[in-house]
């Protein structure tokens, strides 16, 4: 009797324990981390770490005097010398280490037992970055950040630099538009483009850009954005009209640029420039970022007179692309298909686009023309992306790296109101004022009653 009471007061509080280590694992991840995970894994890494790298390959004979003062001191036999570690630095995803490469061992022999390391220390998984020349470091991430994606609380917003998603590796994937001016995002419908689109705006609402919008959707992605906007196109009509005024601006920009160079023959250096960035802030023009989403409405045409009007815009898409950048005019275009098929200029667009997205894709033709210039193992890892994970995406680096990335949720009520709320802060631009889009006005509150009460007339 007192062995069963004694097991039902242990065993009861272990199998609550265990059942709900197992439930926060399950469902929340994070939390499971911080309080059970990240103290685990501490320990076998701790523990193991001398075995395990020698297990990898990631040892080195020991040195002559290591011998000899070990013979010396003690009785242990001589083991191989693994890298060494610096302090383990825990954060809310994961924890890294620092390790010192012996001589002759380079980053990509850690890289390439990084599967090996996160069995043995029970993580999700290892990514080895190099710090400097002989020094790399381990970033453990204790669970799948991609699941349900919370960007980091500590980002420094900056111009024109947007923290729009996720790294698998648990760092935040930052649209750079000063060193990657323009961008093409692919993806079958479906897939997350649009919610991409929206965070870009929203992200970029609360800064000095003006906002211009291409969306041949009839404007269902963009129109709820209409406060912020400087310019909204619904149709390939209107962007035929816009799209000449953004060239004129970009030639408005290079001429003030050529006569800020024209001032004086002994202008120093430093203040000839050739980009917007150089100008005194006070003469700078305000950036321009420009949307399209579901580009290849602009290139599809119907009928035979339609196409000289798409050829027109598809050269001044190419224009603005090729040229846009020292204006500071940026291209954020998004589409499900972007190869030769779409016609005349398309490829030539899309070589000028340095930075690509690419979502979950139908088929490998499809990836290849986002990321075929990048990487094999980035293609077929685009044709991976399971649909029940929109917003996940393969996005190429400059450093011609690539890594896999997933925006997080947010509405587009959330969206438009932060538009709303920044309505103030449309940058004033003379020339875009007829495409400046109506705001939808809101419905009337309604009043709680009357305010002056019918009385019967009476005589
Ligand atoms: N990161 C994400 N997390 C959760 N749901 C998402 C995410 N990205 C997109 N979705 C959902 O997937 C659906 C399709 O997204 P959308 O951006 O409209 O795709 P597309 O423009 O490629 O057709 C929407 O219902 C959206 O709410
Ligand atoms: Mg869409």
């Amino acid at each position: 009797m007192t062995d069963l009471a004694t097991l039902l007061e242990v065993g009861g509080p272990v199998a609550a324990l265990g059942g709900g280590a197992a439930y926060a694992r399950a469902r929340h991840p994070g939390v499971y981390w911080s309080t059970l995970g990240l103290p685990v894994s501490t320990v076998r890494l701790l523990s193991s770490y001398g075995s395990v790298m020698e297990a990898c390959g990631l040892t080195v004979a020991p040195s002559r005097l290591r011998v000899l003062a070990v013979k010396a001191t003690t009785r242990r036999e001589v083991r191989p010398v693994p890298p060494r570690r610096g302090i383990i630095r825990p954060t809310t995803t994961g924890l890294r280490v620092r390790l010192r490469l012996a001589p002759g061992q380079e980053p990509a022999d850690v890289a390439t037992s990084a599967e090996r390391l996160r069995h043995a220390w029970g993580v999700h998984a290892v990514y080895v970055t190099t710090i400097k020349p002989g020094l790399v470091e381990l970033r453990l991430v204790g669970f799948d950040v991609l699941r349900q994606v919370r960007m980091p609380r500590k980002l420094r917003p900056d111009l024109l630099r947007v923290p729009v998603a996720l790294r698998e590796d648990a760092t935040p994937f930052v649209r750079d538009y000063r060193t990657v001016p323009h961008q093409l995002t692919l993806g079958a419908t479906l897939s997350g483009k649009s919610m991409y689109l929206r965070h870009l705006v929203a992200g970029l609402a609360r800064q000095p850009v003006a906002l211009v919008g291409i969306d041949c959707k009839r404007g269902v992605e963009l129109a709820p954005f209409a406060p912020r906007l400087s310019a909204l196109a619904t149709d390939p009509e209107q962007a035929a009209e816009l799209l000449p005024v953004l060239i004129k601006e970009m030639e408005d920009r290079y001429d003030l640029i050529k006569t800020r160079q024209g001032i004086a023959p002994n202008t120093p250096d430093e203040e000839i420039t050739s980009d917007i960035w150089g100008l005194p802030e006070h003469e700078r023009p305000v950036p321009v970022v420009l949307f399209v989403d579901e580009v290849a409405e602009l290139f599809l045409v119907a009928t035979k007179k339609d196409e000289e009007r798409r050829d027109e815009m598809v050269t001044q898409l190419i224009r603005l692309a090729q040229l846009g950048r020292a204006a500071g005019i940026y291209l954020e275009v998004c589409g499900q298909r972007f190869g030769a098929e779409l016609g005349k200029g398309a490829t030539m667009l899309r070589a000028q686009l340095t930075g690509r997205v690419c979502h979950r894709v139908n088929d490998e033709a499809s990836a290849k023309m986002a990321l075929g210039d990048i990487a094999p193992e980035a293609v077929s890892a685009a044709c991976a992306i399971a649909p029940e994970r929109p917003g996940l995406a393969v996005a190429g680096d400059t450093s011609g790296g690539w890594s896999r990335i997933r925006t997080p949720y947010l509405s587009l009520g959330e969206a438009a109101e932060t538009c709303r709320e920044s309505a103030h802060l449309v940058p004033d631009l003379p020339a875009l004022k007829p495409f400046r889009p109506g705001v939808p006005v809101r419905p009337p509150v309604e009043m709680p009653g009357p305010v002056v009460r019918p009385r019967p007339v009476t005589d």
